[in-house]
């Protein structure tokens, strides 16, 4: 199960409209909307930033979800990236949090001792991806977040200059957060609303439910590819492992052939793809 989060409802009525068979559920103040979508039962909320990982660690307890797709809107920082064009995250970082009082690094989280968190390599992959198809233009890099509406040219260019941020939001650190502690893999897509500058407020608000949008697109895609590509690969594996070679009189020869099969496969797909398997161990909280 793919868990995905949007801030605000208009960041997810296109997706929400999409879901089949829905039932919803109120914890802790947020909606679950659980649904099939592209195959992926999928659990949509709307939130606030501390609201994001109140939601991702639900997400997380009560859904058992195996990956977090972060998606919704952004103020641009990147001179790269125009009005409804995409940031995709490679990592996350939080530009509010600051303990240089006590002689940390701006941005260093305790307790993880990280500033950066990265996202999941495979999960960005299918993003840029899913954006090549839909004719989206991207750019991967930092995004930052804090419980702040950056419209304030200084802030904005302190964020990019010091985390080299490509954009700026209020919840993809929070959920990375989560999904870094509990490892979970995670991507963050985020269409440009605004440029985060004194403008900020008035494009946002007239820009947000076109660049919302987008972002949904993006992420349908991204599930839709996913889902095409475990079903092909489920389809294959059921194949090899239903074949009835009990009755044979050569069951053990049936036996080998097929654990044969099945481990060719598996490191043809390893050495090809990189399983999620694997890419499990890179989203792994590692020692700073
Ligand atoms: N989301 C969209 N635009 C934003 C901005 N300028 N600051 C923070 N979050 C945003």
């Amino acid at each position: 199960m793919i868990g995905i989060i949007g801030a605000m409802k208009v960041e997810l009525e296109a997706l929400k409209a999409r879901l089949q068979d829905v039932t919803v559920t109120r914890i802790s103040g947020v909606d679950f909307y659980s649904g099939k979508l592209h195959g992926t039962d999928v659990a949509v909320s709307g939130v606030g930033k501390v609201f994001s990982a109140v939601c991702a660690q639900t997400m997380v307890l009560k859904f058992g979800v195996k990956a977090i797709i972060n998606t919704g809107v952004a103020g641009g920082l990147s001179p790269n990236l125009k009005l409804g064009e995409v940031a995709i995250a490679s990592q996350v970082c939080q530009h509010d949090m600051d303990t240089s009082g006590v002689g940390d690094p701006k941005g260093l989280i305790s307790g993880i001792n990280k500033v950066f968190i990265d996202a999941d390599p495979l999960w960005v992959a299918k993003a840029e991806k899913a954006a090549q198809k839909l004719g989206i233009h991207t750019e991967t890099g930092v995004i930052a977040s804090g419980d702040q509406f950056v419209c304030d040219t200084d802030r904005k260019a302190w964020i990019r200059d010091f985390f080299r941020a490509e954009a700026v939001e209020m919840e993809g650190a929070a959920i990375g957060q989560v999904c870094f502690v509990n490892e979970i893999p995670f991507v963050v897509i985020r269409s440009i609303s605004d440029d985060a500058s004194g403008h900020a407020p008035v494009s946002y608000e007239s820009f947000l439910k076109e660049a919302a949008q987008r972002a949904v697109a993006l992420t349908e895609e991204m599930l839709k590819e996913a889902w095409e590509h475990s079903k092909a690969e489920g389809f294959f594996l059921e194949l090899v492992e239903g074949a009835n070679f009990a009755k044979s009189p050569f069951c053990i020869l049936d036996e080998f052939f097929r654990f044969l099969l099945l481990n060719g496969f598996q490191a043809f797909r390893n050495f090809f793809f990189k399983t999620e398997e694997s890419n499990w161990d890179k989203t792994s909280p590692k020692s700073t």
